[in-house]
């Protein structure tokens, strides 16, 4: 039988490639630099199937094709607000996700990120290495305590779970929800966590703000300067989502004029290109998009993959098909 012909359009882990060079005609962006719109174009023209990732653009355009040969974007990586819906529909392809795997290792990104900014970890790091550090005193560096304080999650999906769990069973945070449907009693059991009807009454009430909805037009700016009021004065917001969810300009705005406690992000509008406003604000914890950088979930995530084109290509539908 003649293998299925795919393209990774990048680097992946090695063990992932290996398998998926023996399962299939696989060809490898070996130079790990991303595709531009013509070359993904020609890849749709050309492949069985496409295998992008989150950081690919596959806008309208990517689609304007014809008759593409590939019939499934294998995508890896949980979100897919990269990936034009509305044009993968209508040329009837079929797109799978990874979810799942990431969900512990991106929550931990999120508590690490929550510590950074509350312990102010991030400045102690650069004093440190500046040789700027003069000795401990009682005044120095002094942060905001975690443990017992009340946490908001925007977006209660198993990420949104996970990150509750850890702060829950671990830092016995009290813990609000809001999610665009209603969670299911048992599940919010699981952290004595109570669900709020909207964004607007989470806000004003929480200590820790973590974000963990998705991205895409839908939650573009939905932390705007108005919902960026609504929090206290000293609470921390967290994102771990998309970069498109904040409002970046209104985030400096309350960071450089400190009408919130500070704020850490994994993620950026537009990354990994960042605002030089946002660089010049210290009470900002900033990392580069690391939420399922382990090898485990970075591993599981290509195995994931694997098991979507796998279903795929027998005719089954892929348990993680998201279009
Ligand atoms: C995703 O999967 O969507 C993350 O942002 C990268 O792991």
């Amino acid at each position: 039988m003649v293998k299925p012909s795919v393209l990774v359009t990048r680097r992946w882990p090695a063990a992932v490639e290996a398998q998926l060079a023996e399962t299939y005609n696989a060809t490898f962006n070996t130079s790990d630099v991303p595709l531009a719109t013509p070359e993904m174009r020609d890849a749709m023209r050309k492949y069985d199937a496409v295998l992008p990732t989150v950081t690919d653009k596959l806008n309208s355009e990517v689609f304007e094709v014809g008759k593409p040969q590939a019939k499934i974007l294998g995508n890896y990586g949980v979100g897919f607000s990269h990936i034009c819906e509305r044009s993968a529909r209508d040329l009837g392809m079929t797109v799978t996700n990874t979810p799942d795997v990431l969900s512990e290792c991106t929550a931990d990104i999120a508590m690490t990120l929550m510590l950074m900014v509350a312990r102010r970890a991030g400045e102690g790091e650069r004093e440190v290495r500046d040789g700027r550090w003069t000795g401990w005193r009682p005044t120095h560096l002094v942060g905001t305590k975690v443990s017992g304080k009340k946490l908001g999650i925007i977006g209660f999906g198993r990420i949104g779970q996970e990150m509750a769990k850890r702060a829950h069973h671990g830092f016995g945070m009290e813990i609000l929800v809001q999610n665009r449907s209603t969670v299911a009693p048992e599940i919010l059991a699981q952290c004595n966590a109570t669900q709020v009807d909207s964004v607007e009454d989470l806000l004003p009430q929480c200590d820790f703000v973590s974000l963990h909805c998705p991205g895409g037009s839908a939650n573009r700016h939905l932390i705007n300067s108005a919902m960026l009021d609504l929090m206290k004065p000293d609470a921390f917001l967290i994102n771990t989502a998309r970069g498109e969810v904040i409002d970046e300009f209104a985030l400096t705005q309350a960071l450089m004029f400190e009408t919130i406690g500070g704020a850490a992000l994994d993620v950026f509008d537009g990354e990994p290109r960042i605002s030089p406003e946002l660089m010049q604000c210290d009470n900002l914890v900033m990392l580069p998009h690391l939420g399922s950088a382990t090898r485990e979930a970075r591993e599981a995530m290509g195995f994931r993959v694997l098991d979507n084109l796998a279903d795929f290509f027998a005719g089954r539908d892929p348990r993680d098909r998201v279009i």
